[in-house]
């Protein structure tokens, strides 16, 4: 069974991938802990509450859940979570089980930051976007009014348990936008993975159990040997928002309704791309391969109606622009990035105009 350890200043834990190991749940919450906390969302629960039931029946938990949803991934649910938690008996030996998608795994992280000043989480994703991005280094929070996961905190868990079965069930739109993060984890730093990647869609797409547990098991790693070696969003960590700068400008324009995140990533990818051929970074040949590679994955839902002046502007607004710069994750080559500042600003609007034909 796979499993990639995360070693951080916080905490050091591992991440497992293997199909099943949610039946082994149990084992995974500390000899020590107090009341079990079960955070989920009523949809998840009916989809894959099963296996984690069977797997808790020796245990005593509570089961709560979240509203679920982008718009309500806010304070006012969370501050209605810890209260119902005080009332079932909640303490600071008290453990959170995040249970769902990235919006579980964000929220239920970040209550277990703040509750009684911090207890621990065990993260078990159940979108394939949670299980290879967002249940793994320690990132949990919820948005503002004024933008996306504007409040927060690094909250490492104890354990990532990702059992790749919890996504027989989810609707192939999410399954499609997960595997848009696989890709960029290609991209970024992984030529093997992006290799597999295309040698294997149709297996990918089809959900094929080993080729799924495989790209998962890759982009795990990918992502654990990251965030060990930067925690905190330094230079490193930065490659991870590859394709993320234009996404988010799409995102925030759309109103966080119209695509799914992995959706506005890989538009951000094409951006991203072109604009490194326009500047010079990568080369003729890497920008084919990784245009292909997204169009093998696609299509995109359209956003030709979408004008690339307004995204250009918010691009500036991006948090992760750092003193005014806006500073682009462009590839260099299949596997390998660069974070580059200071380009021109028609070279960025003719990217956006190609990524959003
Ligand atoms: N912390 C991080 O590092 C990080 C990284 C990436 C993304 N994120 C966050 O993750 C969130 C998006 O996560 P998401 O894409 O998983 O969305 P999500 O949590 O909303 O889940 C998507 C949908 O799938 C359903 N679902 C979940 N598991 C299912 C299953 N096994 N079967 C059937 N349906 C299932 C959910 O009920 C929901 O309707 C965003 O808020 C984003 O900011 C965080
Ligand atoms: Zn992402």
């Amino acid at each position: 069974m796979p499993s990639f350890r995360v070693e951080t200043p916080q905490r050091c834990y591992y991440a497992t991938v293997e199909r099943g190991i949610i039946a082994q749940a149990a084992e995974h919450l500390p000899s020590k802990a107090g009341k079990i906390f079960v955070v989920s969302t009523a949809d998840v629960w009916r989809h894959q509450g099963g296996r984690l039931a069977g797997a808790l029946e020796s245990v005593e938990y509570e089961r709560l859940f979240l509203p679920g949803g982008e718009d309500q991934k806010r304070l006012a649910p969370l501050e209605e979570l810890a209260e119902e938690v005080v009332r079932r008996g909640g303490d600071r030996s008290s453990v959170v089980v995040a249970f769902g998608g990235g919006i579980v795994n964000d929220m239920g992280g970040f209550l277990a930051a703040i509750f009684m000043r911090g207890i621990g989480v065990v993260q078990i994703p159940t979108t394939l976007l949670g299980q290879v991005d967002a249940a793994i280094g320690g990132k949990t929070g919820v948005n503002l009014e004024a933008g996306k996961n504007l409040v927060g905190a690094f909250h490492q868990p104890l354990a990532v348990l990702i059992d790749p079965a919890t996504l027989d069930t989810l609707p192939e739109r999410e399954y499609r936008a997960g595997l848009w993060e696989i890709v960029k984890a290609g991209i970024i730093r992984e030529a093997g993975l992006f290799q597999f990647l295309g040698e294997h869609s149709a297996a990918v797409l089809a959900r094929d159990p080993t080729a799924v547990d495989r790209i998962i098991a890759d982009s795990v790693r990918m992502k654990a040997e990251v965030v060990s070696a930067d925690e905190r969003e330094g230079d490193l960590r930065r490659i991870l928002n590859f394709g993320h700068t234009f996404g988010h400008a799409l995102e925030a324009e759309t109103g966080y309704t119209r695509f799914l995140h992995g959706e506005a990533v890989a538009f951000g990818m094409r951006a991203a791309v072109r604009l490194g051929q326009n500047a010079g970074r990568t080369g003729a040949r890497d920008c084919a391969d990784i245009l292909a590679m997204l169009d093998r994955y696609g299509p995109i839902p359209s956003c030709a109606d979408i004008p690339a002046e307004n995204l250009l502007a918010r691009l500036v607004h991006d948090k992760k622009t750092l003193r005014g710069q806006v500073h682009f994750v462009l590839p260099v080559r299949v596997g390998e990035t660069a974070v580059v500042s200071g380009v021109e600003e028609d070279l960025v609007l003719e990217a956006i105009r190609f990524a959003l034909a």
